[in-house]
């Protein structure tokens, strides 16, 4: 029998945008948490909202699904401004927080029949799709344990389960593989594959390059607030650097003796890292080898791989993504152009 992700209909894609953000801002003090985003989802797809911490992922979805007013600029979701019927907004969306938030001592069952309650479904339905739901994130085996006796995968899944009890038309997912661990990350990623193949459109943010690359159909690059990057992410890394890269480990004041002068190449910088973006990376490696106009010297750790977005990011500002990782980065004045 196919397996039919949690009982949901496949739906037609409804017409239109599900949401749209324009010019919206959000001040927290003297801070612009969010600054002048505009943003368009369209149905059916999943949208990606990509940016290191800070960035304003959760204040944008928080102004999303109506918990917080934009200080300017208008959201509507499925056409309606969430500003002003933030209910009716709510009763066709589901959410996922950054922080889970379970009642802790019951078990994944009693919190999908309260969560069921809360949404004024019939007892039948709620067992019905609860019991749905145990299976689609595979929850069946920790069904009667109190959340508190449940690992940080087993929570998250739980978490996702309760947003998918109204049978929502947008599932917003903030960082919804944060501190997982690779097979529990592998597994939450085919359920939203299933999800949106069913129609259900999906909005989601993250920090993991990789996670944004292979899930979504569509994605914004946030930085400090403002969108740097929109696109889909084959065609981010195609509109800004070439399709391969070059990663060489080699100090900014040998640079210039190892590779030379490389005109029309772009080159980044990540601390010792040094990157070079080609469409053809091992023949560049074979010319720094060979050149003959300076002292023979092979470039330290060598890599050849196709550029990613993380390079993108790099490009566009300056930093890398992934928080905390090799701290401050410099982009090589003028070479990203
Ligand atoms: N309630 C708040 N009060 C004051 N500052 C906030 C509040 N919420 C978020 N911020 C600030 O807004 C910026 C964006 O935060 P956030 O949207 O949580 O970023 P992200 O989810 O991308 O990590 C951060 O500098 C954060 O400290
Ligand atoms: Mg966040």
């Amino acid at each position: 029998m196919p397996r039919v992700a949690a009982g949901f209909p496949a739906r037609d894609p409804a017409p239109g945008v599900i949401v749209e953000c324009r010019a919206v801002s959000k001040r927290f003090g003297s801070r612009l948490a969010v600054d002048a985003v505009d943003l368009e989802v369209p149905p059916g797809l999943c949208f990606g909202l990509l940016g290191p911490n800070g960035a304003g992922k959760t204040t944008t979805l928080k102004m999303i699904y109506g918990v917080a007013r934009p200080t300017s600029g208008s959201v509507r979701v499925f056409g309606i401004d969430v500003a002003r019927e933030p209910r009716k907004v709510r009763a066709r969306l589901g959410v996922t927080l950054q922080e889970n938030s379970f009642l802790e001592r019951l078990s994944p069952v009693q919190n999908l029949t309260v969560f069921g309650r809360y949404h004024l479904l019939p007892p039948a339905e709620i067992e019905a799709r609860s019991d749905e739901l145990l299976d689609f994130l595979e929850l069946r085996s920790h069904a009667d344990l109190p959340v508190t006796a449940l690992s940080g995968g087993f929570k998250r899944r739980l978490a996702i389960a309760l947003s998918l009890m109204n049978r929502p038309e947008l599932l917003i997912l903030d960082e919804p593989t944060t501190g997982l661990d690779p097979a529990v990350r592998l597994s939450l990623w085919q359920r939203v594959r299933e999800l949106r193949s069913e129609g259900t459109t999906v909005l989601l943010t993250t920090h993991y390059m990789e996670e944004a690359e292979r899930l979504c159909d569509r994605l914004v690059i946030l930085a400090e607030g403002r969108v740097v990057a929109d696109g889909a992410p084959r065609q981010l890394i195609r509109d800004v650097l070439a399709p391969e890269a070059l990663e060489l480990e080699v100090a900014p004041e040998d640079e210039r003796r190892v590779v030379g002068d490389l005109d029309g190449v772009q080159r980044l910088r990540s601390g010792r890292r040094l990157m070079l973006y080609v469409r053809d990376a091992a023949a560049l490696l074979e010319t720094i080898r060979h050149r003959d106009d300076g002292p023979a010297r092979d470039p330290g750790s060598v890599i050849v791989r196709p550029t990613n977005l993380e390079d993108v990011f790099l490009a566009l500002t300056g930093t890398r993504i992934e928080a905390g990782e090799g701290g401050a980065a410099a982009v090589d004045a003028g070479a990203a152009a």
